[in-house]
């Protein structure tokens, strides 16, 4: 089974998930894509032999190139981990139940446009909660909405800050999100 990755940024995610299914026979990440040209997650791919390729705007939302892409990997999964821009809807027909997203917080709480990154734990920390967490969903051709495929939580304790609730969302989106992967494949 073939997975390809969507990723904008960092690729820690990415990483994580590339090493455990090195591991692991019968999957493979064959490729990730990204939509921007400085992404550390490409210099970890290169670092790890898996081929990566950049996309700009107007091949993502104006025409099936990337689509053409995934189909030429045999995507059987499209992971976005980390990945910003909204799925266009010809991604979305052409690949019906198969792309999935992780978010991390628990949704439908901090979810939509414009929450990602430090601003969903600045968020967490500035309502006080007591609780955050991971969220694998599915994604549809709204942001956040698509059906939940899985969720863990982690305790917020007032001494947390931003930071420190991204490191305990981090850690549970390692530990989880390979091994989800893993049994929608299977
Ligand atoms: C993760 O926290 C993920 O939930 C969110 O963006 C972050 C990506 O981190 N959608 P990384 O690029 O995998 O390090």
């Amino acid at each position: 089974k073939q997975i390809v990755i969507l990723a904008s940024g960092s690729g820690s995610n990415a990483e994580n998930i590339i090493t455990y299914f090195q591991e692991s026979p019968g999957i493979e990440v064959a490729a990730v894509l990204t939509n921007k040209k400085e992404a550390k997650v490409l210099e970890r791919c290169d670092r790890l032999g898996v081929p990566a390729f950049y996309f700009n705007r107007t091949s993502f939302t104006n025409s099936n190139a990337v689509v053409q892409v995934l189909k030429g990997f045999s995507a059987d999964l499209v992971v976005l981990a980390g990945f910003l821009w909204k799925i266009p809807e010809n991604m979305i027909a052409a690949f019906p139940n198969k792309i999935i997203n992780i978010h991390p917080a628990l949704l439908p709480k901090y979810g939509g446009k414009g929450m990602y990154g430090e601003r969903v734990h600045q968020a967490v920390k500035e309502n006080s909660e007591t609780e955050t967490g991971i969220t694998i969903h599915y994604v549809n051709e709204h942001y956040d909405e698509g059906a939940i495929i899985f969720q863990a939580k982690t305790a917020v304790n007032p001494s947390d800050d931003a930071n420190s609730i991204a490191e305990k969302v981090h850690q549970l989106e390692y530990e989880h999100f390979p091994k989800i992967i893993e049994k929608l494949l299977s």
